[in-house]
């Protein structure tokens, strides 16, 4: 009875259906996009979640706040283009050490980190536009003789492993110097120069300056050099990932072009970059006469 009943009620459901589809394809209008589809609609997928890696251990880039929290302007300005790109993202602290390798292993879609795009890179990894100009910086201890990069020759370093600051003391002091102390992130770094483990650090200058001016009691200058490259930040994906890094790169100019991007730096750095730089010349020029 039950089953006589289904198959005559799936009679007359396939019948209607025929009427319907007949209906449909004699209609002289071309069939609404949604009707081509002939099976039954596939459920939408839950749209995905970018997982974006950091290395949380480089205020004002990416930090931890007390709560846990991963902030920062590079955070912000990842969800500012995620906004602008219609893409969902989610911070992930991944440490320094074997971050890169965590995109070929498809446990992070994309890295922001404070990452210096760097020709040895970009063979092993895709490079969004750069979003940040930075250079290299030492910090001494404020009554250090130290004035130029060249006087770090035969003293004892501390860098991050692995970074451009790392590099760029290699290179000063040769690949077998026992004098540069290698850390894991660049905080544990400039506490042994507090506690006189090394005799400079060399880091990025957003970094440095911002350690020293909010530790105060550690009582460090700052030591510029010209000979410091010039290096650009990127957003990082896994080589090939053009879609996502088309995405990145749209975000980018949009926040780039409709201030989003200045509003965040500002935040962060005081001025707008643009402002910065036409604001840098000011304090050396004389004053005007009253
Ligand atoms: N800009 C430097 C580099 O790319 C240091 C970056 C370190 N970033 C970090 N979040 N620890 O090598």
């Amino acid at each position: 009875m039950q089953a006589i009943t289904t198959r005559r009620f799936l009679h007359t459901a396939s019948a209607l259906l025929v009427g319907v589809v007949l209906a449909a394809c004699s209609k002289q209008e071309p069939p609404a996009p949604a009707a081509a589809a002939p099976a039954a609609p596939a459920p939408a997928p839950a749209a995905k979640v970018y997982v974006v890696g950091t290395d949380a251990a480089y205020a004002p880039f990416e930090s931890q706040n007390e709560k846990g929290e991963i902030v920062g302007f590079d955070i912000d300005v990842v969800k500012a283009v995620a906004a602008k790109a219609g893409i969902e993202v989610k911070f992930v602290n991944t440490p320094w050490e074997g971050i890169f390798n965590t995109l070929n292993q498809g446990d992070r879609d994309l890295l922001v980190s404070a990452i210096t795009i760097t020709d040895e890179r970009k063979q092993t990894m895709d490079f969004s536009t750069p979003y940040f100009d930075a250079q290299q910086l030492i910090a001494v201890k404020a009554d250090s003789k130290i004035a130029k990069l060249a006087d770090l020759k035969k003293l004892k370093v501390g860098v991050q492993n692995g970074t451009t600051g790392d590099e760029v003391v290699t290179k000063l002091q040769g690949k077998d110097s026992a004098n540069i102390k290698r850390f894991e992130s660049t905080p544990l770094a400039l506490k042994e120069l507090e506690s006189g483990g090394v005799d400079a650090v060399v880091a990025d200058n957003g970094v440095v300056v911002h350690y020293v001016a909010n530790n105060s009691g550690s009582k460090f200058k700052t030591v510029s050099d010209s000979s410091f490259a010039a290096e650009q930040y990127g957003l990082a994906v896994k080589k090939g990932n053009t879609e996502l890094l088309a995405k990145l790169d749209k975000g980018l100019a949009d926040i780039k072009a409709d201030g989003t991007y200045d509003k965040i730096y500002a935040q962060y750095f005081g001025a707008a970059p643009a402002a910065a730089a036409a604001a840098a010349p000011a304090p050396a020029a004389p004053a005007p006469a009253k």
